[in-house]
């Protein structure tokens, strides 16, 4: 299954970057979000493979060409994470593939086809990228971190959308990034590239593939208060290197507090 998954992100990739070189129509989704065709044609693409491999097996994909069945097996398909970027033309998206089997994340893969990178974990396996084992940071203070975080598309009716914890936190760390794929900047937290990232208006098909990636790594992935992390329940996470977890918390608890105090 995972040889199975890693061949799907391969092959969406290919077409993802075939997409980028050319102009492509999109509409607008809600609020800040858009769909293009592309997001379509991956999603098109990996539904269509998974269905007639595994006709029986339930599928949860962003632009909605899932499939309900009662199988204990899931496939999380967010065809194109980092669309908002990919019709700029800045290159950071890639495809994200998921399997739970009775609930539980069981491999991830995400695949960035712009740099060839590709992130994958089975449960309890460990995470690779590209065949090389990955293994999160060793940073032990927020003031020498270097995190990611989202902004909700929803940001302009919605007052809890992360602005406050930004300004918040961008005074305690090294720097903040918001690179634009939530998938891969799970990925990044698992290669050691950020110590952690947090963001909140996930949907499931963001965060399952790079969240049990992260946890492979040796991440510590837990929702905004430390408690256990689904990626079917809720929309709110913080994946660090597991060091600076407390911090972060600490960091978000304190903004939560602030906003309380002043509603
Ligand atoms: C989005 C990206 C972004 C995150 C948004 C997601 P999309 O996914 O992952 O980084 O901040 O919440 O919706 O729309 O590009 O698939
Ligand atoms: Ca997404
Ligand atoms: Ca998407």
């Amino acid at each position: 299954m995972l040889d199975f998954a890693i061949e799907l992100a391969y092959r969406a990739g290919a077409l993802i970057r075939a997409g980028a070189e050319r102009d492509v129509r999109y509409e607008p989704k809600q609020y800040a979000d858009v769909v293009t065709e592309v997001d379509r044609a991956s999603e098109e693409l990996i539904v269509r493979a998974i269905r007639s491999r595994y006709p029986d097996h339930a599928i949860i994909a962003e632009e909605g060409s899932g499939a309900n069945t009662s199988s204990s097996y899931t496939w999380l398909i967010d065809p194109l994470d980092g669309t908002l970027n990919f019709l700029h033309g800045l290159p950071i998206f890639c495809v994200s593939i998921a399997l739970l089997v009775d609930r539980q994340p069981f491999l991830g893969v995400v695949y960035d086809p712009m740099r060839n990178e590709l992130f994958y974990a089975e449960r309890g396996r460990g995470a690779f990228l590209n065949g090389r084992w990955l293994r999160v940071s060793q940073t032990t203070s927020l003031a020498r971190s270097l995190l990611s975080s989202g902004l909700p598309y929803d940001r302009f009716e919605q007052p809890d959308n992360n602005l406050a914890e930004l300004t918040y936190l961008a005074m305690l760390v090294q720097d903040i990034r918001r690179p634009g794929s939530a998938a891969l900047d799970l990925c990044a937290v698992a290669a050691g590239r950020t110590d952690g990232h947090w963001e909140l208006g996930l949907k499931p098909w963001d965060v399952a593939a790079g969240g049990l990636i992260a946890l492979e790594a040796g991440a510590t992935v837990t929702d905004w208060q430390g408690g256990f992390w689904h990626p079917l329940d809720g929309d709110r996470i913080v994946a660090t290197n597991g060091l600076i977890h407390a911090e972060l918390l600490a960091a978000l608890a304190a903004v939560r507090r602030q906003r309380l105090a002043k509603s």
